[in-house]
């Protein structure tokens, strides 16, 4: 999960990349790297974010209008300055930049320090730019030649820019499986790995696809090629991205502007596909493959992470109101088991960025299986978005925080309208009870706002909490997911270790780490499964466990046991994890802020997981 970025125009590329990789720092900061052409070719690199490298180069830039820059999560060779990207060749002619995994990288250094090609780092990336100057030595060949020859010996998954010191006028971009987009300005490219640093430049878009090779030339312009070399012509897309969303817009971290930006974003993901008045519900990209989800034997949901937790949310949804069977699955898990996938199986991928590489690859084996592949995303042209049969965006905006929020709330609301519409169209949800739904989930962006409204009691619960070795999140029913939604928050952003169960499980073994240490976050806001948790409630404080409930605002007995208590609006049980999730949301961001931890860019994570 790296950012790439690169530019080829007529203003000075260093500013224009720096700023670049701050932009795509949220994908990756283990180190970062820059590389430009003035007479020499100079390169710098540094292990540590972006801003440790803008230190290293200092004030003067040199005026290069030709240049390439990474930012790096650390797959092959740990995170330091000689593995930091771009990587220089063997002869020092050419540079690379790499987001992805060269699976082959071994065998190819070997055949090539048999060739006495020298390396410097421990990087699968300098093994393809060594392969490239070695076709440009073997067969005379310019840049292009020289990559196309290169790529047919890499295995693996990758986004390359190259660039050659002799040919300050172009730069080679080969993608397969990790994403590129490439922007079209006036007389200038903007190359990156997603559109975020180059919406303030350009709308004017093309999303590189899997085995095309792309050639920026001052003077040729962009022309783009198949792997087997025919000339390609693309689409130029719009972007609908705009700058301001791109900044904290006066929070303190990405996450927090996103945890409350939920009122608005739920309103969007509703906008114009539900009326509970004249009682309608609609998907687009549902419209005219209905029929087929409906005749579907089952759904079977994909995701990874947060968007596996949406996947539960989703089965539960699914089976309770639509009544359509449904399985979840890990992408990772799917994609290696060897799956049973018969003719008329329905799959949701559900990505809040769409590159996520396992679901990205269980989606399309599920497809060569002849399943029919639905998209749940929120990013607008990524890779699952544009493979999928049809799908939905989520419309949640761009979510720069690694701990995922908006999109977690985006993708419950869009499965809960699939839900509802499956449901109503097979006769399994009468007129009523649809309206009922329908204005229930109408009013949730308002109760979202006013869920919002504790924040200060979660910052004084986060206090109380912040030192505790452990946690355990338990929840029943369509707060189950939710209980493990929360324990992820904590865990991957104030790096508490924290378990989601079911709330019954926890008999069967959890209970046995229950003491005056631990905290027990318990989701107790379902009528259908109420009595059951304040036993389970019961089971925790004759052990001494400090509660934290979150609860219905009008709730009286589980207040009487817990050690805090959180209230949120009442809602059908079906849509409560749109609203019992925000306190658990904000739980973890007090916590992690009270830890000294860095909430948008927690240590070892990325944004995107667009490498195994
Ligand atoms: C969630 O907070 C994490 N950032 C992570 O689990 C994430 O949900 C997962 O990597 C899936 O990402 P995706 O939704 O972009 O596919």
């Amino acid at each position: 999960m790296c950012g790439i970025m690169a530019y080829l125009g007529n203003k000075q590329a260093g500013p224009i990349i720096l700023e670049g990789l701050k932009r795509l720092e949220y994908r990756g900061y283990d180190s970062a790297g820059m590389a430009l052409i003035e007479d020499d070719m100079v390169i710098y690199k540094k292990q540590g974010k972006v801003a440790e490298l803008e230190r290293l180069i200092g004030a003067d830039w040199p005026k290069s209008t030709i240049g390439m820059g990474h930012t790096r999560w650390a797959t092959h060779g740990v995170p330091d300055d000689i593995n930091a990207h771009p990587h220089r060749s063997s002869g020092g002619r050419l540079a690379v930049i790499h987001n992805g995994i060269v699976e082959n990288y071994d065998s190819l250094k070997k055949a090539l320090q048999k060739l006495d090609f020298s390396f410097t780092s421990q990087t699968d990336t300098e093994v393809f730019v060594n392969l490239v100057e070695y076709y440009m030595l073997r067969d005379e060949a310019d840049l292009e030649s020289a990559a196309f020859s290169a790529l047919k010996r890499v295995e693996g998954a990758y986004a390359f820019v190259l660039m050659d010191r002799e040919n300050p006028d172009r730069l080679v971009i080969a993608k397969k499986q990790s994403p590129i987009v490439i922007g079209i300005g006036e007389e200038e490219f903007f190359i990156a790995s997603d559109a975020t640093p180059i919406v303030q430049y350009t709308k004017k878009v093309i999303y590189l696809e899997d085995n095309e090779l792309a050639i920026v030339d001052r003077k040729a312009g962009l022309i783009i090629k198949s792997f087997d070399k025919k000339i390609l012509t693309k689409q130029v897309k719009e972007l609908d991205l705009k700058l301001e969303e791109l900044e904290k817009g006066g929070y303190d971290h990405f996450m927090l502007k996103e945890i409350y930006q939920q009122p608005q974003s739920v309103s969007d993901c509703m906008r114009g596909r539900i009326n509970s008045e004249e009682g309608w519900a609609v998907l687009g990209g549902l419209k005219e493959h209905i029929d087929q989800i409906l005749d579907a034997k089952r759904l079977i949901l994909l995701g990874c992470g947060t968007s596996w937790h949406s996947a539960l949310i989703g089965k539960y949804l699914m089976e309770d109101l639509a009544r359509i069977p449904t399985k979840v699955e890990y992408a990772s898990e799917f994609r290696y088991r060897n799956p049973v996938i018969e003719e008329g199986d329905v799959v949701i991928a559900i990505s809040q960025s769409g590159e996520t590489i396992d679901t990205l690859a269980a989606a399309k084996l599920a497809k060569s299986r002849g399943a029919y592949v639905y998209g749940i995303v929120n990013v607008v042209g990524s890779s699952i978005a544009r493979m999928t049969d049809s799908g939905s965006y989520i419309h949640a905006g761009p979510e720069i925080g690694v701990a995922s929020t908006k999109a977690f709330t985006g993708q419950v609301t869009l499965l809960t309208l699939l839900a509802l519409i499956l449901g109503r169209k097979e006769g399994n949800i009468p007129p009523k009870k649809y309206k009922t739904y329908l204005k229930a989930l109408e009013t949730i962006p308002s109760q979202i706002a006013q869920v919002l409204s504790i924040e200060e009691q979660m910052k004084f619960i986060a206090a109380e909490i912040k030192d505790s070795q452990h946690a355990l999140y338990l929840g029943r029913g369509y707060n189950f997911p939710v209980a493990l939604e929360g324990a992820l928050k904590l865990k991957e952003i104030s790096y508490i270790h924290a378990e989601g169960y079911p709330a019954a499980e926890m008999k069967h073994g959890p209970i046995a780490l229950i003491d005056e240490n631990m905290p027990v976050v318990v989701v107790a806001t379902n009528d259908s499964d109420y009595d059951k948790v304040v036993n389970n409630i019961q089971e925790v404080k004759s052990r001494k466990g400090i509660v934290i409930s979150i609860v219905n605002e009008d709730d009286t007995i589980v207040k009487g046991i817990s050690d805090y208590t959180v209230e949120i609006p009442r809602t059908l049980d079906a849509l409560t994890p749109l609203l019992s999730v925000i306190p658990l949301q904000l739980l973890s961001y007090h916590a992690a802020v009270m830890r000294g931890c860095d909430v948008d860019q927690p240590r070892n994570l990325a944004k995107s997981v667009t490498v195994e």
